[in-house]
């Protein structure tokens, strides 16, 4: 079975999906799979196999964007397999796309709409579970429709901002907020606001990668995470882990800069009725969104025990300070076999 990896793409996540990219092809059973590499550049051109490894191995960012393979590479479709083409010609053909790519254009439905127009079996979610998990504000709507408890919050397009919002804000959610922008991931573009006169600015900031943005109010609790796996049959794993970062938020920096800004508890210190209770509202989630093969539910569970779902997400990350294989390799599921276990889900 051939699997082809994208990894790299067009979104601010680009780095981060190359830190992922690394950890799934090294997890592939190459006994059971022949993996294709497809490096796709921040401008979005495609490069294969060999062509795309300076994007993996190069580290700078500049030097990336400055590296010129000379290959691109296209999908299109075909009756069984979906043949890559570059230059009119048919260079290779695949099974599955394993797209390792966060962020819109990636995780947002459009590749998913790619594979599905080529006949090609792609790993994760389908195009209209990729698309409300990207999208912050939908998949919010989905979930309060579904009774799942979330954060109260205001969406917002920039014909919408005025003099008046600081002061509506304190009346209908009350400082702090988070301020995001819609689609986007790994806290790209997000803003803790403790004053109204601090918030135009952390709009503005956050209209900087999305035209809609996500005035959130703050929940005081923790943030627990569940790891999903799987269709029709899904299953949560059986450890939650939990984010600790002193009273800050996860920003970027604390992900991937600064790993020292946060930590990981796995599995997270709670009695079993609320590990249950959290399972639980992560695979309704899941369910609620239309979410396939795999999820990250981010949620917060209050002093009082209520459980509210922050977010879904459909392609979450696999870098080496990521939740959601280690909550699998926690629950017994090695990274080779939680690889093999999406693709061979994809082919369901
Ligand atoms: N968006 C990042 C990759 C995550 O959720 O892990
Ligand atoms: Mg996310």
């Amino acid at each position: 079975i051939r699997v082809a990896v994208l990894f790299g793409g067009r979104s601010a996540e680009h780095e981060v999906s190359l830190q992922s990219a690394k950890n799934v092809i090294a997890a592939i059973d190459p006994e059971l799979f022949d993996v294709c590499l497809i490096g796709i550049d921040r401008q979005g051109k495609w490069y294969l196999n060999d062509a795309s490894q300076p994007l993996l191995t190069n580290d700078d960012p500049k030097l990336v964007a400055l590296n010129q393979c000379n290959t691109d590479v296209s999908l299109i479709a075909s009756d069984q397999t979906g043949q890559l083409i570059s230059n009119g010609q048919i260079i290779d053909s695949v099974d599955v796309l394993f797209p390792v790519l966060h962020g819109p254009f990636g995780e947002d439905g459009s590749i998913q709409g790619l594979a599905k127009l080529a006949n090609v079996a792609c790993v994760g979610s389908d195009i209209l579970g990729s698309a409300v998990g990207m999208d912050k504000d939908v998949a919010k709507r989905l979930l309060r429709d579904s009774g799942i408890p979330v954060a109260d919050y205001i969406a917002l397009r920039a014909y919408q901002l005025n003099e008046q919002l600081p002061e509506h804000v304190a009346q209908r959610l009350g400082y702090p907020v988070y301020v995001k922008p819609a689609n986007m991931g790994s806290s790209v573009g997000v803003s803790k606001v403790n004053h109204p006169q601090e918030l135009i600015a952390a709009l503005t900031h956050a209209f900087d990668y999305d035209t809609k943005v996500m005035i959130e109010a703050a929940i005081v609790g923790r943030e627990i995470e569940c790891a999903v796996l799987g269709n029709n049959d899904a299953e949560v794993a059986n450890v939650a882990g939990e984010i600790i970062t002193n009273d800050q938020f996860y920003s970027y920096d604390r992900k991937y800069v600064d790993e020292t800004g946060a930590q990981l508890q796995i599995p997270a210190q709670v009695d079993a009725s609320t590990l249950t209770k959290l399972r639980q509202t992560a695979l309704q989630a899941y369910r609620c969104l239309e979410t396939r093969g795999m999820g990250r539910v981010d949620m917060f569970l209050t002093a009082d025990g209520e459980v509210l779902v922050n977010e879904i997400n459909t392609l979450p990350g696999f870098t080496a300070i990521s939740m959601y294989p280690k909550l699998w390799a926690a629950s017994g599921v090695s990274p080779r076999e939680l690889t093999t276990r999406l693709i061979q889900l994809a082919l369901q």
